[in-house]
């Protein structure tokens, strides 16, 4: 436990990953979701390699399919951050800790924060491997990182303008790299169960394309601190109730580690181009 605010402990935590890594300032940071891990294995340099753990404020991982590194990697001339896992508010976290790695990568230096994820999808179109470019959230985790004490004198005031929580810019760089990837709405939920058919009706309704339990209060945390997201979507499994089949965690990790060469070219390619 500390008495630090959330920012001092982010601050804390990037001095410490400085000391652990030797590398004073990253550029871009890449947090890793469900079964996006074995994407990143092939992508530039290795500079350096931190157990998330023993950074301030990390809690340790406890989803199937995350892992437990800080990756720091030179991709050209940039310094590039990989969080090889993230910490959800079904898993118990505060919310200050799920955001916690978005926090530490924008002291880092990073201005460029890129959130993949596992995600069901709504649209019938998308079969399962199919990345999506998420172009907006509906945050419907009843939570958010701008509730609470308010941010600490030199931050930003806790309003934070979302009209453009996903940027344009980086969604139109991303489609150079591959420009039949599709588009959609994220929405964020609690989670820890998966949806019911039901819910999964009113989702449709209210306007997501996709669901997932992650991303949502990482991105709300980026934009505060003005850094520009990009969210990518792995459909692993079409949304409960849509197809014949039943959801399993261990479909979606699988469905996502067969997707991992095209992830790999995608990442490295979006990397390439930062
Ligand atoms: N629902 C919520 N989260 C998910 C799903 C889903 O269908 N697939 C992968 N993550």
């Amino acid at each position: 436990m500390t008495d630090l605010d959330p920012y001092s402990l982010a601050e804390e935590a990037s001095t410490v990953l400085t000391d652990k890594t030797g590398i004073a300032n990253h550029d871009i940071a890449l947090v890793l979701g469900s079964g996006w891990a074995s994407a990143i294995d092939e992508i530039g340099d290795i500079s350096a390699e931190v157990e998330m753990a023993t950074l301030p404020g990390f809690p340790e991982p406890t989803v199937l399919g995350h892992r437990n590194l800080i990756r720091s990697l030179k991709v050209k001339d940039k310094n590039v951050l990989v969080l090889g896992g993230r910490a959800h508010l079904y898993e118990g976290h505060h919310v200050d800790t799920v955001v916690h790695g978005v926090r530490v990568a924008v002291a880092s230096g990073c201005r460029t924060i890129i959130l993949t994820n596992a995600a069901g999808g709504l649209n019938p179109e998308w079969p399962v491997g199919q990345p999506v470019l998420i172009s907006d959230q509906l945050n419907l985790m009843g939570q958010s990182p701008m509730a609470g004490p308010a941010p600490p004198e030199g931050k930003a005031i806790r309003f934070v303008d979302l009209t453009e929580a996903y940027s344009a810019r980086l969604r139109q760089l991303a489609q150079e790299v591959d420009p039949t990837l599709p588009q959609g709405v994220y929405a964020g939920l609690l989670g820890g169960a998966f949806e019911t058919p039901a819910e999964i009706k009113m989702f449709a309704k209210m306007g997501a394309d996709l669901v997932g339990m992650s991303t949502v209060l990482e991105t709300i945390a980026a934009r505060h601190l003005g850094a520009e997201v990009l969210g990518i979507s792995l459909v692993t499994n079409q949304a409960a109730g849509m197809s014949e089949e039943n959801l399993d965690h261990e479909d979606v990790l699988e469905a996502a580690a067969a997707a991992g060469p095209r992830m790999f070219s995608l990442l490295a390619g979006i990397l390439e181009r930062l």
